[in-house]
């Protein structure tokens, strides 16, 4: 196992996602010009395989960027037949770019777009969710964990990106507040019962958590 190199790792791990429509291989492109932090093409067809595997209809990412991980779960929700995606984000700028992504794959019609703080808006939304994806600042990532709870079906999906932190989470002397935010995110949901927890190494470590 120690003889893995991780970058190798993934760029293998990448090379078998399928192709991308043009429009989605701009938004990756823009992400690596502009040193954007997207989820990528492994964790964003990973998010839209589960999303597929549980036939999931209703969706809020806290997070959302320019629209990237919403086209993964707007495709997955689509094809189980439709329904809805939150996408929320502060910067009203990324939001009206996301649309237009979303506009342009046609799948804007299974999207609502929310200018907004993120867990607030989710805390004032209906739900209950099949799956909630987190990508917030992740100082804000403990807090956000009983508002997700409380909104996510029994049976539903947490998908919680950097939980490794480009390492930092694994460096016993880093104590960033971004790290040390990310480690006692992963010690709640770990040590409660109430979820079924396994963190991937894709990428930059995505949880995936379901409510039992
Ligand atoms: C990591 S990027 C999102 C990337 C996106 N999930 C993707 O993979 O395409 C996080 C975005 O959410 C915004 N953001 C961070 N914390 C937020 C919060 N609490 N509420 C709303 N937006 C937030 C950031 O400013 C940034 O635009």
């Amino acid at each position: 196992m120690s003889n893995i190199d991780y970058d190798k790792a993934q760029e293998y791990i990448v090379s078998l996602v399928p192709p991308r429509e043009p429009e989605v291989q701009k938004m990756e492109k823009y992400a690596e010009e502009n040193d954007f932090p997207i989820i990528g093409p492994a964790c964003g067809y990973y998010c839209y395989q589960l999303a597929r595997m549980i036939g999931a209809r209703s969706v809020f990412e806290l997070g959302s960027g320019y629209g990237y991980s919403t086209v993964w779960f707007a495709k997955a929700v689509k094809e189980n037949g439709g329904g809805v995606v939150h996408h929320t984000v502060w910067e009203e700028e990324l939001s009206k770019r996301a649309a237009g992504h979303l506009s342009a794959l046609g799948s804007a019609d299974v999207v609502k777009f929310h200018v907004a703080e993120a867990v607030e808006s989710l805390s004032r939304a209906a739900g209950p969710f099949d799956i909630i994806f987190n990508d917030i600042d992740k100082e804000a990532y403990p807090n956000s964990l009983p508002v997700i709870k409380e909104k996510l079906r029994r049976g539903g999906l947490l998908i919680i990106d950097n939980m490794l932190w480009y390492g930092q989470t694994l460096d016993p002397n880093d104590h960033e507040e971004s790290t040390e935010a990310i480690r006692r995110f992963t010690r709640d949901i770990t040590t409660d019962p109430d979820w079924i927890v396994s963190l991937t190494p894709m990428r930059d470590g995505m949880i995936v958590a379901c409510k039992k």
